[in-house]
């Protein structure tokens, strides 16, 4: 937590090491730092890769993944997303973290958020993923950045996992929606 106006949490669904969608991830930190710095606190986390899958019988005593998980949620303004598409949804690691925020029911933190999802996809770009995974978030109250959408077509190729690239339309598109969640962040306060 910074003294930035709104804190972001920020997570890859994908933990592949050269993975893009953790490229699109960084290179946003990147830029929100540079752009909006005292707007916007970016904070990525690994803490999803810890969480076990979702089990009823956990939550009369979390383990600290889950603990630390909900309480960097519970904290953030909005979170973003690098979001790759297996077979036209999310990855099973991220619908476990989402699920994890979601229980029980009466304290749920994933809701009344602002949630931006960036993708990089194979030769389609990922561009049914987002779309299902809207309708998710939206039904359990949570405001989704939809436009100008990041869907990064054969995006393996085109961003390093650390965020190195020198492709302007990657650059362009995860600056502009970037633009976006700052706008709808602002709406909201
Ligand atoms: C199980 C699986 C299913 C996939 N299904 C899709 C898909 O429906 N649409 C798509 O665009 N790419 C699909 N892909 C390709 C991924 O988008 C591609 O592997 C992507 O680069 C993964 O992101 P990463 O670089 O962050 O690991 C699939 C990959 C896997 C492993």
């Amino acid at each position: 937590v910074t003294s930035a106006r709104f804190q972001v949490v920020a997570f890859s669904g994908s933990v592949r090491a050269a993975s893009s969608n953790t490229g699109l991830v960084h290179l946003a930190a990147r830029l929100a730092a540079e752009r909006w710095p005292d707007e916007l606190a970016v904070s990525i986390t690994d803490v999803v890769r810890d969480l076990p899958w979702y089990d009823e019988d956990l939550e009369a005593a979390p383990p600290e993944s889950v603990v630390t998980w909900r309480d960097m949620v519970s904290a953030a303004d909005a979170l973003l997303l690098g979001m790759p598409e297996y077979n036209f949804g999310p990855s099973g690691l991220a619908k476990n973290a989402i699920d994890w925020l979601t229980r029980p029911p009466a304290v749920r933190v994933l809701q009344g958020k602002v949630m931006a999802m960036m993708t990089s996809g194979g030769k389609g770009g990922g561009n049914r993923v987002q779309d299902t995974l809207a309708l998710i978030l939206q039904l359990l109250g949570n405001t989704v950045v939809d436009e100008p959408r990041v869907q990064i077509a054969m995006g393996m190729t085109r961003i390093g996992a650390d965020g190195a690239t020198d492709d302007a339309e990657v650059i362009d598109a995860v600056s502009a929606k970037l633009e976006a969640l700052v706008a709808a962040l602002r709406t909201r306060a």
